[in-house]
């Protein structure tokens, strides 16, 4: 493993962007990693954020790859995967956090194979409480999108128990702070259009995460409609979710079920109150609550849930997944 003194040389591309961002500054704070290069595409040569060094954002084409033994990619999708099959070639071990490698995403697979031609890869899909074991282990990590990394958590306990009812459909009304977008200028995130405002978008159950949660779905057999409608709020930062899940039979303890799931997951809480985004903003952690609906016909729950989509949404969970396959403890710089 190539180090520098006691710590990992580390390169992040799209680090100008909110979630790149993020992800220096926590390598910053990361007793045992080490940023060696950083990218930018229109801000490249301004300095990086937050270092008392002369670090300054390089153009994608200049970064020195083979300098870093951990590459985390916070580029679009579409432009990431072609990165992520050249960092890998050169013997990084890489996580990407765009949607294009996660699964139910073939087009990507299929399409972005870099400036040089280089083999497309396969990334493991790094939702830890999913799918810890297979991370430890990985080449290359497919980091869940923000939006799926709550939806998921917040179904996994009847998912992985095969409780959702057959013919049934799981319905999830969410809501994402704006950096949610990305930084790139545009009129609709303008602040007078956002704030004191919310307003669905992609409400024709087409978002992009939609691939890579009925991909867990189809995964564990289950058997149910997704339906999926995002909402902006007019917030920096968080997601809040609430899933509404039709029942096979009873739950008669719902959240204790939870609790007894995430028992050992030193990121999920499991609350009786829902949660709310000051709960969980600047924290790597998700807080869920769940219930039985009251006043149906067929046993139904709700489950709200509540995490900081730039960190447990992106860069915490990015840095929770490279703890885990560089074997360091899980939590290691990490703001539960
Ligand atoms: N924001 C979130 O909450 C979130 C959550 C989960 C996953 N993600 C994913 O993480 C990735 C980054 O998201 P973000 O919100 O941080 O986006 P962003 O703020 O728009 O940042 C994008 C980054 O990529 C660079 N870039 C843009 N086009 C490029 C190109 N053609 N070639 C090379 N570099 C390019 C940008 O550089 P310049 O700024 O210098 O142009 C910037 O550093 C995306 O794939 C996104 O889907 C984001």
């Amino acid at each position: 493993m190539r180090t520098f003194g006691s710590r990992l040389p580390v390169g992040v591309l799209g680090a100008s962007g909110y979630a790149g961002r993020e992800l220096c500054a926590l390598i910053g704070r990361h007793p045992r990693l080490g940023l060696v290069w950083a990218t930018a595409n229109e801000q490249h040569g301004a300095p990086v954020p937050g270092r008392d060094d002369a670090m300054r954002f390089v153009g994608t084409a200049e970064a020195p790859l083979e300098d870093a033994a951990l590459v985390f990619s916070a580029l679009p999708h579409g432009t990431s995967a072609g990165w992520v099959s050249q960092a890998h070639a050169v013997g990084a071990r890489v996580i990407d956090l765009s949607a294009d490698l996660r699964p139910g995403n073939g087009a990507a697979h299929r399409t972005t194979t870099g400036t040089t031609g280089t083999a497309p890869v396969a990334g493991i899909y790094g939702l830890p409480e999913l799918d810890r074991e297979a991370v430890r282990v990985a080449g290359v990590v497919a980091n869940p999108g923000c939006y799926a990394t709550a939806v998921l958590l917040a179904v996994l306990p009847v998912l992985a128990t095969g409780l959702v009812a057959p013919g049934g459909t799981v319905s999830v009304c969410a809501a994402s702070g704006v950096t949610g977008a990305g930084n790139s200028p545009r009129r609709e995130l303008l602040f007078a259009e956002v704030t004191e405002n919310c307003r669905a978008y992609a409400a024709g159950n087409d978002h992009r995460h939609l691939n890579e949660m009925r991909a867990v779905f189809e995964r564990f057999g289950t058997d149910a409609d997704l339906v999926f409608v995002p909402h902006l709020l007019p917030v920096a930062r968080g997601i809040l979710a609430t899933v509404t899940i039709p029942l096979a039979e009873p739950l008669t303890d719902p959240l204790g079920f939870w609790k007894a799931h995430y028992a050992e997951e030193p990121f999920v809480e499991i609350s009786a109150e829902p949660p709310s985004l000051r709960d969980v903003v600047h924290r790597n952690s998700a807080r869920i609550s769940v219930a039985a609906a009251a006043g149906v016909r067929r046993p139904t729950l709700i489950a709200t849930v509540a995490i900081d989509n730039l960190l447990k949404g992106a860069a915490g969970q990015a840095l929770q997944n490279a703890n885990l396959l560089l074997g360091f403890e899980e939590t290691m710089g990490l703001p539960a």
